[in-house]
C-alpha cells in the first residue's frame, strides 16, 4: 500500500499503546516516528538535574533560561540523548514519570519542544504521537487517531512493560501515576490533551494488536482511497 507524504497524529491517554501502533505504521510505510513525549521527559530529567524542580513539582523559572543550552536529539535507533549522552531509560523511570506533567504544563517548556518538533515535520513522512500533536502542534495534520483504553488496561499494560525490564514497580503506584498524568494533561492550560475534531478515536481495551492495525489500515484506505 503506498501513502502520501503526510503527517500522522496519534494521540490520547498515557499507556493506550500510542508509541507501539506508531512505530508499527512508520515501518510499514517507511515513515519517521518521533515520540514527543521523550522530549518532555528529558526536559523533565534535565530540570532534576539541574535541581530546577522541587521534590513537589515546583518549577525553578530559572529552567526558561537553562532551556537555552539544552541540546536534545533522536539518535538514529530512535533513542533520545542529551548532547552526546544517551538518556534511555532514565526518562522511563518512575521519578521521571512521577514529575513529567508539571514541567509539560509550563507554556514555556511547551514552546521549545513544540519548536523542535514542528523542526522534525517539515519534512513529512512522519507518524508523531503526544498529546496535543493533532490539535496544537501538527493541526494541519492529514491524518489523526485519537487513542483510549480502560484505566485497568492501561495500567495493567505499563505495569507489565515495566516489569518486562527489569523493574519492580508497584502496580498501585503505576496506577497513581496514570491518574494523576491523565487530569494533569487534561485540565493543564495550554494545548490540553483532547481529542481533535478530525480524530478518529480507537478505544483499543478489547483489541489485540493485529486487530488495531487492521483498524488503522482500513481508516487508511478509507481517507485516502488506496488499496
Ligand atoms: O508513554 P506515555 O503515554 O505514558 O507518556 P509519554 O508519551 O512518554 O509522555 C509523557 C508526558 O509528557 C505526558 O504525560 C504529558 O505530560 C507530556 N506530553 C505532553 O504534554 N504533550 C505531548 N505531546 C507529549 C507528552
Amino acid at each position: 500500500m503506498n501513502i502520501p507524504d503526510i503527517i500522522i497524529a496519534i494521540d490520547g491517554y498515557s499507556s493506550t499503546g500510542k508509541s507501539s501502533l506508531a512505530k508499527k505504521i512508520a515501518r510499514k510505510f517507511g515513515f519517521l516516528y518521533l515520540d514527543s513525549g521523550a522530549l518532555y521527559r528529558g526536559v523533565t530529567l534535565f530540570a532534576q538535574e539541574e535541581g530546577l524542580i522541587s521534590r513537589l513539582g515546583k518549577v525553578n523559572p530559572a529552567l526558561e533560561e537553562a532551556l537555552a543550552g539544552l541540546v536534545l536529539s533522536f539518535a538514529e535507533d530512535g533513542r533520545l540523548m542529551m548532547g552526546p549522552r544517551c538518556i534511555e531509560p532514565e526518562i522511563r523511570s518512575m521519578e521521571v514519570s512521577s514529575q513529567v506533567s508539571n514541567i509539560a504544563a509550563v507554556p514555556y517548556v511547551r514552546a521549545w519542544v513544540d519548536s523542535q518538533l514542528r523542526e522534525y515535520g517539515r519534512r513529512g513522512r512522519i507518524v508523531m504521537d503526544g498529546r496535543d500533536i493533532g490539535t496544537a502542534v501538527f493541526p494541519e495534520a492529514q491524518l489523526k487517531v485519537f487513542m483510549t483504553a480502560s484505566e485497568e488496561v492501561r495500567a495493567r499494560r505499563r505495569y507489565e512493560e515495566m516489569v518486562a525490564k527489569g523493574e519492580t514497580p508497584l502496580l498501585e503506584e503505576v496506577v497513581q501515576n496514570l491518574r494523576e498524568r491523565d487530569y494533569i494533561d487534561s485540565h493543564r492550560e495550554t494545548n490540553p490533551l483532547r481529542r481533535a475534531d478530525d480524530a478518529f478515536e480507537l478505544d483499543n481495551s478489547d483489541m489485540s494488536f493485529e486487530e488495531e492495525l487492521a483498524w488503522v489500515q482500513g481508516v487508511i484506505q478509507g481517507k485516502f482511497g488506496i488499496l
